[in-house]
């Protein structure tokens, strides 16, 4: 077996692969009989939960540093929620914030109207309005929640929060751990940078200078000694991509994107902004400790180190098929239509696009604010970049679909940059990829790498939805658009 350090220092994801086999890295195959089927949820709660997003005072750079003022959904930053398949959730958001804000709950499967995109799927929910989003759970999994407009710059003060949605495990973890990478852009006196910069916006993104997991710097916890430890990662982050491996402890891959997948061991697993990871963990003997490390930054970074003490309830051989099969529509691939997008800078230079926009027109603040855009392009998706050069209404749909049809997208990446690209409302199937290998999946958000096609298939579901890369200055700049499902 070659060492991961070793093969992940500079070198690309097609020579990762050959390393470890033709499988990449599905390399080490184990025998794992086929995910058991899900029983019907149960009955099934009403939830009724409050949002009240606000600006608050919190220390991101420890407890003895400077106070930053930063933008919440609760009165907690990140909040993790919990509820359980088949339960109807009925949230509350009222906005106390200057801006225009809402809810959208990334990766849940939810009808068109509860999307949480303002100007597309409901209005914008004004200061001191509220806005009532009431829908059931149909998938359990790991999911989050985030505002859809001046992402980058509500986010990017703090407005996430990790949805779990339980119901998938046939048996329980001994423990069930959460790390949410969400990097904080901050001045030594914990004022805000800017969210955004043109290098930024029109390359890989612009990133925090401060790396956190779970709000503050990295986790260090203890865990039942020999105990299956499941955790859940997110990347929260508007930019960063990461690369996940377990360093001391035997590690499998059990859910992409909140849905279960047949366990394979853990070599690395790249994740772009939005991306989620469930990994089933055998912890080691009493008195060691594993680590859960990022590859990708330039220098491996620790986002947990957990020490195993005690002993976990009951030790038996390690088996990470813990998980129920996910129940999902499945595309009829032979009577699918195909459509193709392909992902590139826009064609339109950014000033192109400004000059379009009469800074004098008093119109052009509200659409601009309106439409969540701002006052240049650099990317497109099939040339057309969000908005069209016609602001006084929603652009076309990239593509006009039919419900209840089966599609097969195939992506294209015309850039040198990576494009973690995502769309609302549908949990579609990776069918293949060009460069990074990866086993057939279920995703929400898929890494496109530079230059790379990849397949993905699904069956449309009624709605105006979005369809966009993730990395939020990105979507900010062009690489945006929506699907029209009639
Ligand atoms: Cu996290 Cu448009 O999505
Ligand atoms: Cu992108």
């Amino acid at each position: 077996m070659i060492g991961r350090r070793s093969v992940l220092k500079g070198i690309g994801a097609a020579a990762l692969a050959s390393a470890t086999g033709a499988s990449g890295l599905l390399a080490r195959p184990v025998k794992i009989a086929p995910l058991t089927p899900r029983p019907p949820a149960p009955g099934g709660r009403v939830l009724d939960w409050r949002f009240t997003s606000m600006e608050r005072p919190a220390r991101l750079l420890g407890p003895m540093g400077p106070e930053t003022r930063v933008w919440t959904y609760t009165d907690e930053l990140m909040p993790v929620l919990r509820a359980r398949v088949g339960d109807t959730i009925r949230a509350r958001l009222e906005n106390r914030l200057d801006e225009h804000t809402a809810i959208h709950w990334h990766g849940i499967r939810v009808p068109n109207a509860m999307d949480g995109v303002p100007f597309v799927t409901q209005p914008p929910v004004n200061k001191g309005e509220s806005f009532t989003y009431e829908f059931t759970l149909p998938d359990p999994g790991t999911f989050f929640i985030h505002p859809h407009c001046n992402e980058s710059g509500q986010t990017g003060r703090g407005m996430a929060g990790v949805l779990i949605v339980e119901g998938d495990e046939r048996r329980a973890p001994d423990a069930d751990l959460i790390l949410a990478c969400k990097d904080w852009r901050l001045a030594e006196d914990g004022s805000w940078l800017p969210f955004e910069t043109t290098e930024g916006a029109s390359r890989a993104g612009t990133f925090g200078t401060v790396r956190a997991v779970n709000g503050v710097g990295s986790v260090n916890a203890d865990v039942p000694a020999e105990g299956d430890i499941r955790l859940r990662v997110l990347n929260l982050d508007g930019s960063r991509v990461l690369e996940i491996g377990v360093d001391g402890a035997e590690a499998y891959v059990i859910a992409i994107d909140g849905n279960a997948v047949p366990p394979f061991a853990l070599e690395t697993w790249r994740m772009g902004s939005a991306m989620r990871l469930d990994i089933l963990v055998r912890a080691p003997k009493a008195g060691k400790s594993f680590k859960v490390i990022d590859y990708y930054s330039s220098e491996p970074w620790t986002l947990g180190t957990y020490r195993a003490v005690g002993s976990a309830r009951k030790v038996r051989a390690f088996d990470p098929a813990i998980l129920y099969a996910p129940d999902l529509p499945r595309a009829d691939l032979a009577q699918a239509e195909r459509m193709s997008f392909t992902f590139s800078a826009s064609s339109g230079s950014a000033a192109d696009m400004a000059t379009k926009l009469e800074p004098s027109d008093p119109l052009a603040k509200v659409l601009l604010d309106g439409l969540c855009v701002r006052d240049k392009t650099f990317w497109a998706i099939n040339q057309a970049s969000w908005p069209t050069t016609d602001h006084r209404q929603l652009p076309a749909p990239l593509g006009l679909l039919q419900a209840g049809r089966s599609y097969v997208f195939e992506l294209m990446n015309a850039t040198p940059h990576h494009h973690p690209i995502h769309l609302h409302g549908h949990t579609f199937e990776v069918l293949s990829t060009s460069r990074l290998a990866r086993p057939r999946h279920f995703a929400d958000t898929v890494l496109l790498q530079p230059k790379e096609r990849i397949k993905i298939a699904f069956v449309a579901q009624k709605g105006d939805w979005m369809f966009h890369c993730h990395l939020l200055e990105h979507l900010e700049y062009g690489m945006m658009g929506y699907l029209r499902v009639a």
